[in-house]
């Protein structure tokens, strides 16, 4: 059993930083240690007071040892088409993303892409995503086989949707139902594997397809659910034209009762009181997808009246809609958005965030997102001085909490120089790199 020892400044989180100065919130060792066995962290500590006989020691210093990051959103299916030209979501929905998820029914298409797509979340020092597929089961089968040989663990699914849509994208409400089962029976806790049930949203789901989702989600409470809720102004119009009987857009889902502790709602940027409560008392986590927000001009997220009303946030890349896999670029566009509301993210609560606090979101935080004995080695080594421009700014750095600041604001896949996925060497050994 071979012994491996990543020495290095480590940096992991017990809980949410409550300020900048809440130190107690997070473990920082100056000289650490992380003691890797069978993928698996065994020990944590300071480098001398290690047992460090018949190990391989990978000395890392002086960059930062962290948990892997963690996207709570992206569409895997649409890693080949971010930065397209659109408005805003339903034109960009029509003219660019429908037509390249169309291509997910072809052969062979699936399989490569999903290739690059997990070298691009390797690079960019991401170790677990929640994605989106396409309607077509074969790059359900791509996402989890390409992720199973690279040992990640990945939350997917099929999108459901049987309408609004290309005709070569839509499902039926049978089929997406049996479909959706069958992936579920195939990948659900195959090695690090985890379904999420994924009406892609009311808009593009009819009253029957959302009746058998309600179905799905009774008979596979161990899966995960996710979906769009309250991105833009014109979806969330559109949406209550399609279910007028329901009392707002959150309404829909909770008609359908698609909403729990395992639900993942994508962006929640117009919720009005109702439905901020109704997130609260279902667990359901609203998913801040910063880039993206942005990108398409859907709105600012509201962090601290989701957080102050007891709603459970993550953050996301939200990629195609998001302009960067970087959970570093999600970041930074994190905290510009909450400054134009006049809300200050400190940098320890966005890599709480990132980390911690993403696994928490999916419950799993007794598993991933931070680095402690029993957690998956599934971590990152990040570098501060990675690009000249940061060496400059980084020769005035004095705390911690500056550095992750400089990390968020100018970093992006450069400052993430090693990646470990269940304990083996992912980025140093990726092809080309
Ligand atoms: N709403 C429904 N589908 C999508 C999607 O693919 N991206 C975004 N950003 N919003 C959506
Ligand atoms: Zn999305």
């Amino acid at each position: 059993m071979t012994r491996t020892i990543l020495r290095g400044r480590v940096l992991s989180f017990n809980r949410a930083p409550q300020s900048i100065d809440d130190a107690e919130s997070y473990l920082y060792l100056d000289d650490g240690s992380v003691t890797l066995e069978n993928g698996i962290v065994v020990a944590v500590g300071d480098f001398a007071g290690t047992n460090t006989a018949g190990a391989v020691i990978i000395d890392h210093r002086p960059n930062l040892i962290m948990p892997g990051f963690i996207d709570l959103h992206l569409h895997y299916v649409q890693s080949q088409m971010m930065a397209s030209y659109a408005g805003s979501l339903l034109e960009w929905l029509n003219t660019y993303t429908f037509v390249e998820e169309q291509k997910f029914a072809q052969q062979g298409h699936a399989d490569a892409v999903a290739v690059d797509f997990y070298d691009a979340l390797i690079r960019h020092g991401t170790t677990t995503a929640v994605a989106y597929c396409s309607s077509h089961p074969r790059s359900v089968d791509a996402f989890f086989a390409e992720a199973q040989r690279r040992n990640m663990l990945m939350v997917g699914g099929k999108v459901l949707m049987d309408r609004n849509a290309p005709e070569g994208l839509c499902d039926t409400a049978q089929s997406g139902y049996d479909d959706t089962t069958a992936l579920i029976a195939r990948w659900h806790g195959r090695g690090r594997a985890l379904y999420a049930i994924s009406p892609r949203f009311a808009i593009t789901s009819s009253p029957e397809q959302m009746e058998m989702a309600s179905a799905l989600v009774a008979e596979h409470p161990e899966c995960y659910v996710q979906t769009h809720v309250s991105e833009n102004d014109a979806e969330i119009a559109y949406s209550m034209a399609l279910y007028p009987g329901s009392k707002d857009y959150t309404g829909i889902y909770e008609d359908y009762a698609l909403l729990g502790p395992k639900t993942l709602l994508g962006h929640c940027i117009h919720l009005n009181h109702r439905e901020t409560r109704v997130l609260a008392e279902t667990g359901a986590v609203a998913v801040f997808c910063p880039t993206s927000n942005l990108f398409l001009g859907s709105g600012l997220f509201d962090w601290e009246r989701l957080v102050n009303n007891g709603v459970r946030v993550g953050i996301a890349t939200d990629i195609g809609g998001g302009t960067s896999l970087s959970m570093l670029r999600t970041l930074d566009e994190g905290y510009k958005v909450l400054q134009l509301r006049g809300q200050r993210l400190n940098p320890f609560a966005s890599f709480h965030m990132a980390t911690r606090g993403n696994a928490e979101a999916l419950g799993l935080g007794d598993t991933i997102g931070s680095i402690e004995p029993g957690h998956a080695a599934d971590l990152i080594v990040l570098d501060a001085s990675a690009t000249p421009t940061m060496r400059m700014r980084s020769a005035s750095v004095q705390t911690l909490a500056e550095e992750l600041f400089l990390l968020q604001t100018m970093g992006d896949d450069r400052a993430i120089v090693e990646v470990y996925v269940a304990g083996a060497r992912a980025k140093s050994t990726l092809v080309g790199l």
